[in-house]
């Protein structure tokens, strides 16, 4: 499995070489000038959408770029963050957030916990957030009529909301789906139970991404899903044998479903590329650039990938009691769950999710489009190639 995830960034670095600059035209070589971010997903974009509703994400948090908790679970910027940066749009305030948010440029409905399918169990029973996909495409629309009101009243709402024509003009980004493998298991399903359901996530998602489209959204940028069997949170919690970790110390069956999970995504990109004639759906491969980047990391330069740097014991310095940040009883004495001297070597932050060192490599990875389908750049996202 592992070596069939190294074989395919090779494959993809291949294809982009012999397919991207011949099949660009020059009319789609001109930048997108996209004039807003649109993003859904779960705390991997999450800019502060679950700290707005139930509470602050909090320090260290932030510690490295914001010097303070900045609604992200991290040390510092997500990858949705450097592809504002990229596209030269300010970061992207949370739909959720009422205070010193500025909509100008786009809105995120992402919140940390967020699933494709609403769950039946609630935020304090089982982690996972109420604001799932299909309540984010709710505010998106309710977003998008009522910006409209606000903004022909002129004055400040002018400043702070966007304009019309922007919903036409702005990339939708979603990464989405991680969150509704794990409920899964943490459910006891078997492995098959889980894979069962995942047709039903991708009609969801279809679903939504058509709202969109009928909204008058034309530009999409899909991540699919990352090797969650990589990640501390997970090999810590699910019975794993030994024959199941594969050679660089990630979990096969978990990872596995995460890949099955994406050949779905895949082909419900290209029935969507059939469905919606108008729209550019670009299609990214986050689980080749994260696992290759675990994979490698000696060689690039980190310490040991599953090492989180925010977290207490365990073999993975993580323990789901004792989380990034809260403050707990150990021998008697109160403590707070800090962080590692010096993330910037670190790919784990805190068991769960990549530090901003980490986000930064994979962003780097995805830019240029090497990993995409089709492989288009960021800025070019709003272009189809020919074929
Ligand atoms: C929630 O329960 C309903 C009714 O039993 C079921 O159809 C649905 O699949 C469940 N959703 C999840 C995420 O388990
Ligand atoms: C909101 O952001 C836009 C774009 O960066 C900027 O032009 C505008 O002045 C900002 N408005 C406020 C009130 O901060
Ligand atoms: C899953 O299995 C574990 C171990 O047998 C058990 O403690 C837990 O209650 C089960 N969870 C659910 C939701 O059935």
């Amino acid at each position: 499995m592992e070596t069939h995830s190294v074989r395919l960034c090779h494959i993809s670095t291949l294809v982009l070489a012999v397919t991207l600059l011949p099949s660009l035209t020059s009319s789609s070589s001109a930048s997108c000038n996209f004039a807003a971010i649109f993003n859904f997903g779960d705390s991997n974009s999450d800019t502060g959408g679950l700290s707005a509703a139930l509470g602050q994400a909090p320090p260290p948090n932030g510690e490295t770029f914001f010097h303070a908790p900045a609604g992200r679970y991290c040390d510092g910027r997500l990858i949705v963050d450097f592809m504002a940066e990229s596209l030269r749009l300010p970061y992207l305030s949370a739909y959720l957030d009422s205070v010193g948010s500025n909509f100008s440029h786009g809105a995120n409905f992402a919140t940390a916990g967020s699933t494709i399918r609403r769950q039946n169990t609630t935020v304090y029973q089982s982690g996972y957030s109420p604001i799932s996909l299909d309540v984010q495409s709710t505010q998106y629309t309710d977003f998008h009529r009522r910006s409209q009101v606000y903004r022909s009243q002129g004055g400040m709402f002018q400043q702070v909301l966007p304009k019309e024509e922007d919903f036409s003009r702005a990339l939708y980004t979603f990464d989405i789906g991680q969150n509704d493998l794990t409920a899964g298991y943490k459910l006891n399903m078997s492995i098959e139970q889980v894979k069962a359901y995942v047709p039903d996530l991708m009609a969801q998602l279809s679903n939504i991404i058509k709202n969109v489209y009928a909204q008058g959204g034309r530009s999409f940028w899909v991540h699919n899903t990352g090797p969650v069997g990589c990640l501390p949170y997970v090999m810590d919690r699910f019975p794993i044998t030994a024959a199941q970790i594969d050679r660089f110390g990630c979990a096969s069956p978990p990872n596995e479903v995460a890949q099955y999970f994406n050949v779905g995504l895949k082909e419900a990109v290209i029935e969507l590329r059939k469905d919606l004639p108008l729209a550019t759906i670009t299609y990214v491969d986050i689980y080749s650039v994260k696992y290759s980047l675990i994979s490698q990391a000696k060689k690039l330069g980190f310490e040991n990938p599953f090492l989180t740097c925010c977290g207490h014991g365990g073999k993975f310095n993580y323990n789901r009691f004792k989380r990034c940040g809260s403050k707990k009883i150990v021998n008697g004495k109160e403590i707070t769950v800090t962080s590692c001297k010096d993330p910037s070597v670190r790919i784990n932050w805190d068991g769960i999710h990549f530090t901003e060192t980490a986000n930064k490599w994979i962003f780097d990875q995805i830019v240029d489009g090497s990993f995409s389908d089709p492989p288009v750049p960021l800025q070019l996202a709003c272009h189809k190639l020919d074929h």
